[in-house]
C-alpha cells in the first residue's frame, strides 16, 4: 500500500494549498491560550513542514517573515522542484526544500519551533504514520508546537462508503464526478433526513473536483481516525494534546448549548469529551496541536492573555446584540471600523479609552474586553492571532502583488492572501493578475483587461484583492 501512495504523488500533481489555521500567527495565539508559556512568534521562528508538497503553505510564510527560517520535506521530486523554482523566482533566501522520505529523514541536530504535518496522517499507511509521529517528536523544539491535521471518525465514515461505491459503480457515470452527481441527484429525491445527509456528502465530494478527490476520498490510502486513537498514538511519543488550532475548533458548530451542559459529567475526561463532540457534531476534520509532554504548561492562564494578540471580526458585520454596555459597544465599533484588517487588541482598547476619556477605568475596561473577546473567539465571532494583518480595501495607484504572488500568477498557481487563504482566478484573469507588478496604473491595467479579459471589472476586482491583503505598497 505505501508504494501506491508513492505512485500517486509521483504520477499526479497535488493541488497547491495553503492552510490558514496552520499559520504560525494563529498557532502561537492558540498555544498561548492553551498554556504554552511563550510560544515562538512567527517573526522569529523555525518551521518544519513534513509532506510540504510544492511548498504552497510554507513559501508565503517565508516571504512574510524574513527573519524566520523554513524547511519543507517531501518524497515527491516534482513537488520539491516546483517549490524550489517558486522560492528562487521570488528571491526567498530563508526557505529550503528537501527531497526525502519522512520515514528515512534524520533531522540531525536541527529542532523546530513549529512542526507541521498537514493532510498527512490520514493519507499514509500505518508504518508511515508511526514514523511521522516519531519524527515530529524528534524534531520539535522543547517549547515547540506541532500541528497535525487528519480526517475524523465517525463524521467521515459515510464518505468512506460513498468513495467505495464510486469505485465500484462505473456504470453510473464516465468518471468520479459524474457518478457523484448521479448519486447526489438520486439521494436528493429521497426526502428523508438520511437521504438529505447523503446528498450533501455526495455534493461536497463533487464540489471538491476530481483533482482533489484523487488525493483525498479516492486515494489509495484515505484513513480517517478517531480522536482517541490519535491521542493514544501521540501519547506513545510523549506528545501532549493542547487543543485544536483555532478556538472554535474545540466546540464545533451545530451543537445546542443544552447538549454541552448535558456533557458536563465528561468535563474531567477531555479525550472522551472531545470524542463525544465528534459524534454529536459529525465533524470530518481536525487540526490538533501538541507539545512535548515534558513542557510545563502555564495553568494560571486567564482571559487577559488575549490582550497581547491581534483581533479581527470573523463575522462582518457582527450583530450589536452580541455586546452589552458602553465599553463593549465602543470596542465593537473599533473592531468593525478596522475590518478587514487585523489590529492589535491594545490599539483597539486605546481607542475605547480615548473615547471614554476620564470615565475609562483601565483595569475594569481591560477585563471587560478580555472576557468578551475570549468568548467571542471561542464562538467563532472573532479571529485571534499574534501578528497584525493590514488589508486596506483601497487599491493603490500602481497595483502590485508581492514577488511571490507575482510568481504564482505567472505560473497560474493560486495566490495566497494576507490571511493565508488561497485565491484562484478564471482562465482569462491570470494574465491580468500577472501584470500587477507595480509598473502599470489602474487605467493601464483596465486597458489590458479590455483586450484580454473583457468580463473583468477591474476596479472592484482590485479593491477585492486589496481587501484580502494581496496588494503591497
Ligand atoms: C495529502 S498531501 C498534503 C500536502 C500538504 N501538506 C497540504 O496539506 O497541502 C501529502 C503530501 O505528503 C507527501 N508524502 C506522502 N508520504 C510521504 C513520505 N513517506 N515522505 C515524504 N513525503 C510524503 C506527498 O508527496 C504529498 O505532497
Amino acid at each position: 500500500m505505501p508504494d501506491a501512495v508513492r505512485e500517486l504523488y509521483s504520477d499526479r500533481r497535488y493541488p497547491a494549498l495553503s492552510h490558514p489555521d496552520a499559520h504560525p500567527g494563529v498557532l502561537a495565539a492558540t498555544a498561548r491560550i492553551s498554556g504554552v508559556p511563550s510560544p515562538p512568534l512567527p517573526e522569529s521562528c523555525r518551521i518544519l513542514d513534513i509532506g510540504c508538497g510544492s511548498g504552497h503553505h510554507l513559501l508565503p510564510l517565508a516571504e512574510r517573515f524574513p527573519e524566520s527560517t523554513f524547511h519543507g520535506i517531501d518524497f515527491s521530486d516534482t513537488a520539491i522542484r516546483t517549490a524550489r523554482r517558486h522560492a528562487d523566482a521570488a528571491g526567498l533566501k530563508n526557505i529550503s526544500f528537501e527531497h526525502a522520505d519522512l520515514a528515512e529523514w534524520d533531522p540531525g541536530d536541527s529542532s523546530f519551533d513549529y512542526v507541521l504535518a498537514h493532510g498527512m496522517l490520514s493519507s499514509v499507511g500505518d508504518e508511515t504514520k508511526a514514523a511521522l509521529l516519531k519524527l515530529i517528536q524528534q524534531s520539535l523544539a522543547p517549547d515547540g508546537v506541532a500541528c497535525i491535521s487528519y480526517h475524523t471518525l465517525p463524521g467521515w465514515s459515510l464518505r468512506q462508503e460513498v468513495a467505495a461505491m464510486v469505485k465500484a459503480l462505473p456504470e453510473l457515470g464516465s468518471d468520479a464526478s459524474a457518478i457523484l452527481k448521479t448519486l447526489a441527484e438520486s439521494a436528493r429525491d429521497g426526502g428523508t433526513p438520511y437521504t438529505a445527509h447523503l446528498a450533501s456528502i455526495c455534493e461536497s465530494m463533487h464540489a471538491k473536483g476530481g483533482e482533489l478527490l484523487a488525493f483525498d476520498e479516492l486515494a489509495p490510502v484515505c484513513d480517517p481516525l478517531h480522536f482517541g486513537q490519535v491521542i493514544q498514538w501521540t501519547g506513545q511519543q510523549q506528545l501532549r494534546y493542547l487543543g485544536e488550532a483555532t478556538l472554535p475548533g474545540n466546540l464545533p458548530p451545530g451543537l445546542d448549548p443544552g447538549a454541552l451542559a448535558k456533557l458536563q459529567p465528561l468535563a474531567s475526561d477531555p479525550v472522551r469529551f472531545q470524542q463525544t463532540l465528534d459524534l454529536l457534531s459529525g465533524r470530518t476534520e481536525r487540526t490538533s496541536l501538541f507539545c512535548h509532554a515534558s513542557l510545563a504548561l502555564d495553568t494560571e492562564t486567564t482571559t487577559s492573555v488575549v490582550l497581547h494578540f491581534s483581533a479581527r471580526l470573523a463575522i462582518h458585520p457582527l450583530p450589536m446584540k452580541t455586546v452589552h454596555g458602553e465599553i463593549l459597544e465602543l470596542f465593537h465599533a473599533a473592531l468593525t471600523a478596522a475590518w478587514p484588517s487585523t489590529r492589535p487588541v491594545t490599539e483597539l482598547m486605546e481607542e475605547c479609552a480615548s473615547r471614554l476619556g476620564p470615565r475609562w477605568d483601565p483595569a475594569r475596561g481591560a477585563k471587560t474586553i478580555a472576557d468578551w473577546l475570549y468568548q467571542a473567539a471561542r464562538l467563532g465571532w472573532v479571529e485571534l492571532r499574534t501578528d497584525a494583518i493590514q488589508a486596506d480595501p483601497k487599491s493603490t495607484a500602481r497595483p502590485r502583488l508581492s514577488p511571490l504572488n507575482l510568481e504564482f500568477a505567472r505560473s497560474r498557481t493560486a495566490l495566497v492572501d494576507g490571511f493565508h487563504r488561497s485565491c484562484g482566478f478564471p482562465d482569462s484573469h491570470w494574465q491580468i493578475a500577472a501584470a500587477l507588478d507595480g509598473s502599470r496604473s489602474v487605467a493601464e491595467v483596465t486597458a489590458l483587461a479590455r483586450d484580454h479579459a473583457p468580463d473583468l471589472d477591474v476596479e472592484p476586482w482590485l479593491r477585492h484583492l486589496a481587501s484580502r491583503g494581496l496588494l503591497v505598497d
